[in-house]
């Protein structure tokens, strides 16, 4: 493999696939994950919506194996390849990518050195054939609207909160995953920064075929996103799964009939009414 290839997803035509089964895990002795399935490829996004508390950012972080988190049961893989004995790092190599929900300060790591040690550790020479990763980093930050003074700091030291999820889209940008996890990358962030983070996501999908799962509670994300599917997660597992519609219905209906439903199957009483 070239190393233009690997670093574009292992080139055009190529279809990655990340694959969630029955997916069970815990952290601190409370199972937040009740069984999870869900499969991502490239060129597609899949949005997920759910109540506070129902398990989204735990999902996006067992599937990036952060430490802590405990899987009890089920699968994961990336096009074949069991993720779960795997560092974040290895996973990373894989093709997986993580934008978190609240991406923490990295003291004494800058975003040049820490690109540049991602594409050497994929085999990538950072500066290729499409320019060096400076010029590359600084046409990024364009898109984004990143401040290009802001690429010489540590990793999101002292960022804003929207400063950090343009960050983390230039990060994304650059490495070129094969599947990007999405953590509320609308959260903190203005109404200019969601939209070209968005369609920076969004062109992604058309360069190299990135495929996204894309964690959100707001329908603004998707009108630039365009979801080909919708989940609902609620109490640890995806309850429904539709189009676009379904975040329209979400946004005017909210999650209480689907929590209902599942808060009675939890209990085994799927049958009762409400007295
Ligand atoms: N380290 C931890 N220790 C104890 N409980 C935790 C820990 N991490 C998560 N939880 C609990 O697990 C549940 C799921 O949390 P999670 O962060 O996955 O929710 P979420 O769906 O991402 O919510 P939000 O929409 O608010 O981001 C919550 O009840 C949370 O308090
Ligand atoms: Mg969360």
């Amino acid at each position: 493999m070239s190393a233009a290839q690997a670093r574009s997803g292992n080139g055009p035509g190529r279809v990655h696939e990340l694959a969630v089964a029955g997916l069970r895990a815990g952290v601190a002795g409370l199972e937040v994950l009740t069984g999870v399935d869900v499969v991502v490829r490239s060129g597609e996004v899949h949005a997920v919506m759910g109540p506070n508390g129902s398990g989204k950012s735990t999902l996006a972080h067992v599937l990036m194996g952060k430490p802590g988190y405990q899987v009890v049961g089920g699968t994961v893989t990336l096009d074949g390849r069991d993720l779960l004995p795997l560092a974040p790092f290895e996973r990373s190599r894989l093709g997986l990518f993580l934008a978190p929900q609240d991406p923490i300060e990295v003291p004494g790591v800058g975003l040049h050195q820490a690109m540049t040690e991602a594409l050497v550790g994929r085999g990538v020479n950072p500066d290729d054939t499409t320019g060096s990763l400076t010029a590359r980093s600084v046409a990024e930050a364009r898109r984004v609207g990143f401040e290009t003074r802001l690429l010489d700091r540590p990793l999101n030291v002292d960022l804003s909160g929207g400063e950090r999820k343009r960050s983390e889209t230039l990060q994304m940008a650059l490495l070129r995953p094969s599947i990007a996890i999405l953590d509320e990358l609308d959260s903190g962030i203005d109404i200019d920064g969601l939209r070209d983070v968005a369609r920076r996501v969004r062109d992604g999908v058309a360069e190299w075929g990135l495929g996204v799962l894309a964690i959100t509670h707001y329908r603004r994300l998707l009108s630039v996103l365009h979801p080909d599917v919708v989940h609902v997660l609620v109490r640890g597992r995806i309850v429904a799964s539709g189009g676009p519609e379904l975040a329209e219905e979400l946004e005017r209906s909210g999650y209480a009939a689907f929590e209902k439903a599942a808060r009675e199957r939890d209990e085994g009483g799927a049958g009762k009414t409400d007295s």
